[in-house]
């Protein structure tokens, strides 16, 4: 199975738990997370790419007009029942590949994903894709899990995000593999400079990254330059 139908899959199957695990998990600091992230965004329109359940997308529709977008129907679905329980009025839900976005160059005053470029089978396409329908001058922030660098925190961190939080994300999922994926995906995801690098490479300037939670995740933010490569 292609990573991307695979990655589509596993979000259509742990849907109905995402968010309550999500809380659970990060015992409350992804609200947080998000607020931050959000926070670099300028106002105006706005696309939140690999949208999920919508939390970011609400956030940033306390002040932009937000387009919420992802491949996963299920997630979808839960999105735009949370966007109408809450009666928010400026958020569109679109479903869209972040590898090949279906909107014109220079539409959106600034673009986010959160923990959503990991799970792109190219990472470079989707930052690309990204940048190119921000207007120039326009901002792409990016929060992600990321590696601690305190090695005592790290190795206590690592005991609960390989061994304790897959066995609750299985027991409350009802799926294995995805909270196994999670802590893997990590491991595997580039260092930050590398990131700043491939960021760089598709198209942004000026690139600022803060690490949140003793660098548990990184929020990147960038703005969109001249041209893309
Ligand atoms: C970990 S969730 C993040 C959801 C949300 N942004 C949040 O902050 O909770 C990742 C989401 O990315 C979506 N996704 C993964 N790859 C995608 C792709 N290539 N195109 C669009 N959505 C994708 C999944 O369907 C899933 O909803």
């Amino acid at each position: 199975m292609q990573k991307k139908e695979y990655i589509q899959k596993m979000f259509a199957g742990i849907s109905h738990r995402y968010d309550l695990l999500n809380h659970l998990l990060s015992l409350g600091r992804d609200r947080y997370w998000r607020r931050f992230a959000v926070a670099k965004l300028p106002s105006g329109q706005i696309l939140d790419v690999c949208s999920g359940t919508g939390d970011v997308a609400i956030e940033a529709s306390k002040k932009s007009q937000v387009i919420a977008s992802d491949f996963c129907d299920e997630m979808l679905k839960l999105c735009a029942l949370k966007i109408k329980k809450q009666n928010i009025g400026s958020i569109y839900c679109v479903r869209n590949d972040a590898e090949a976005l279906s909107f014109k160059e220079e539409t959106f005053d600034g673009a986010i994903v959160a923990f959503g470029i990991r799970n792109v089978a190219d990472i470079k396409k989707a930052l690309s894709e990204m940048s190119r329908v921000v207007k120039k001058g326009g901002k792409v922030v990016i929060l992600e899990f990321s590696r601690p660098e305190n090695k005592v925190f790290k190795s206590v961190y690592y005991f609960y995000f390989q061994r304790i939080l897959p066995l609750i994300g299985a027991f409350i999922s009802k799926k294995k593999g995805a909270y196994n994926y999670l802590p893997s995906s990590v491991m595997a995801f580039p260092e930050r400079n590398e990131f700043v690098e491939l960021m760089k490479s598709s198209g942004m300037k000026d690139i600022e990254y803060y690490n949140l939670t003793f660098g548990i995740v990184t929020v990147y933010a960038g703005v969109k330059g001249i041209a893309n490569n």
